[in-house]
């Protein structure tokens, strides 16, 4: 009998879904999975009140995790592990990153086979570099990664998601889509965990090998490459800001998110207009340099 753990952290549902589809082929006789989620000890609200939605910036971006429960029944024998995360502030959300830095990660990671399932807007390329460090950092083996993001352009879903993670509205509205990952690809990600089935009969997990290529995986667009790291340089700074204007929900942070948040409306409509029509014509140039930062980001189970 092979053991398969999934761990996650979902606040409003989505990667849950998503996790479901994934692993929906997966159990029969031979295989058995074990579902645990990552429960913080104070509960993020859903939707977000503005300030608390900003509040939780710098420790994200910082690290800093949260307190959270010991995983119950957790066993230190599976043979893979299916680890389901999402993105806050460009990094892994606060309550993962949280369990990845605990003792009970040390020991149930150690020389694991880890295949991470990222759920997003579209913008996980540098936190699934961190979640890299995170799971080094606990000796276990990043065979795959899978990475589902919202529908629609990038621009609009810099709208339908705030839109519903600070009002909880999801419907489509003037010529946006619906908030979140389209329902065809949550679906479809049940494809993955039916090849895990056929992977650990024949024991391939074993070979520290991806088990997922050429499944469409990952579907990494270069020029966003870009624009998360320019937009990584700002967040170091503004994290510092706010998080030394005052303790959590304080009202100095109050403050400095206000200001901050006005920094960022300005930014979006004058610096990255410009920024993305200066890189369009700049890109044209570096085809070659984009293809690879794209193949080096798709790694391990690529497109
Ligand atoms: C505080 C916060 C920050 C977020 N930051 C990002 C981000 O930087 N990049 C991204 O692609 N998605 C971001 N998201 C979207 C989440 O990754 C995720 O898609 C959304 O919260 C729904 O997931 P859930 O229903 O499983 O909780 C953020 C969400 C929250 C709550």
């Amino acid at each position: 009998m092979k053991k398969v753990l999934v761990l996650y952290y979902s606040q409003a549902g989505q990667l849950k879904r998503v996790i479901d589809s994934f692993i929906s082929k997966l159990p029969d006789e031979e295989i058995m999975v074990d579902i645990k989620k990552i429960i913080p000890k104070r509960a993020y609200p859903f939707p977000w009140p503005f300030y608390e939605f900003f509040d939780e910036f710098p420790e994200s971006v910082l690290m800093d995790g949260c307190e959270i429960d010991d995983v119950k029944n957790i066993e230190d024998d599976y043979d893979l592990i299916i680890l389901g995360y999402t993105v806050w502030y460009m990094s892994p959300s606060i309550p993962i990153t949280a369990f990845m830095q605990s003792d009970q990660a040390k020991k149930i990671f150690k020389n694991k086979p880890v295949i991470t399932l990222i759920a997003c807007r579209d913008m996980w390329v540098l936190a699934q570099e961190k979640m890299k460090n995170l799971l080094k950092n606990v000796d276990a083996k990043l065979i795959d990664n899978v990475a589902l993001t919202d529908q629609g352009k990038g621009a609009y879903s810099l709208v339908t998601l705030p839109r519903y993670l600070l009002s909880g509205k999801k419907n489509p509205f003037w010529f946006f889509p619906p908030a979140g990952i389209l329902e065809n690809d949550i679906k479809s990600a049940s494809r993955f965990g039916k090849r895990l089935n056929e992977a650990l009969k024949n024991n391939e997990e074993k070979l520290s090998k991806p088990l997922l290529k050429n499944m469409g995986a990952v579907n990494i667009d270069g020029k966003l490459i870009a624009t998360e790291k320019i937009a990584n340089r700002s967040f170091q700074v503004w994290t510092r800001v706010i998080k030394f204007s005052g303790k959590k929900y304080s009202l100095g942070r109050k403050i400095s998110i206000t200001v901050y948040v006005g920094f960022l409306i300005l930014l979006l409509l004058t610096l990255v207009p410009i920024n993305i029509m200066i890189s369009k014509i700049i890109n044209k140039f570096k085809k070659d340099k984009l293809n690879s930062l794209e193949a080096y980001y798709e790694l391990p189970s690529g497109r």
